[in-house]
């Protein structure tokens, strides 16, 4: 598996926050409900940026819903990167940095379309716990994906 490193994004900074919008509006746009800046300021998500070999590569994120409870966000890499196993190094990389920070199991919210993330997700031993007809809005059906940290 290729080494990601994680780089947090400084929230607090306008140019870096507005930078981090773009990539989410440019990479969910499908989405019916995206963060704006004041959200993405809030602190409430930890974003990072995703490095290989000196060149970001993708997003990740988490959010802790409770001292030990936290769920993985806005996990992406960027086009020009797909299909060489980078979602798959970066959805290890936020799950070790979570288990750093103690959390003793994660979960994930995924699109009932995104078969790449669900896959990835199922090969890392996640389970599907729930699935949500019309979540986010109408049509945008999703799984819960969780993992106990060992
Ligand atoms: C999901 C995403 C991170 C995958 O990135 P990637 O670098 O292409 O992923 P990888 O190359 O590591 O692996 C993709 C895996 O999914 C599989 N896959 C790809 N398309 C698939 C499909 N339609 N159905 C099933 N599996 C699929 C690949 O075969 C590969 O599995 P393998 O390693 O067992 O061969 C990327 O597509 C992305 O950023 N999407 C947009 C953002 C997003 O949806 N993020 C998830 C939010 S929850």
């Amino acid at each position: 598996m290729k080494e990601i490193e994680l780089i947090p994004y400084d929230l607090e900074s306008s140019v870096e926050s507005l930078e981090l919008l773009e990539i989410i509006e440019k990479y969910y746009s499908k989405s019916p409900y995206l963060p704006d800046q004041k959200k993405i300021q809030s602190g409430e998500v930890v974003y990072y940026r995703a490095f290989l070999s000196g060149s970001q590569v993708g997003i990740t994120g988490y959010s802790k819903k409770t001292p030990t409870l936290a769920e993985t966000i806005k996990t992406t890499i960027f086009d020009d990167f797909r299909g060489k196993g980078l979602g798959t190094s970066l959805s290890q990389a936020i799950e070790d940095e979570c288990k750093k920070l103690g959390i003793k199991k994660i979960l994930s919210t995924v699109y009932f379309f995104n078969h790449a993330m669900i896959h990835i997700k199922m090969k890392q031993g996640y389970t599907i716990e729930g699935y949500h007809p019309d979540h986010e809005a109408p049509g945008f059906h999703e799984y819960s994906l969780g993992k106990f940290l060992t």
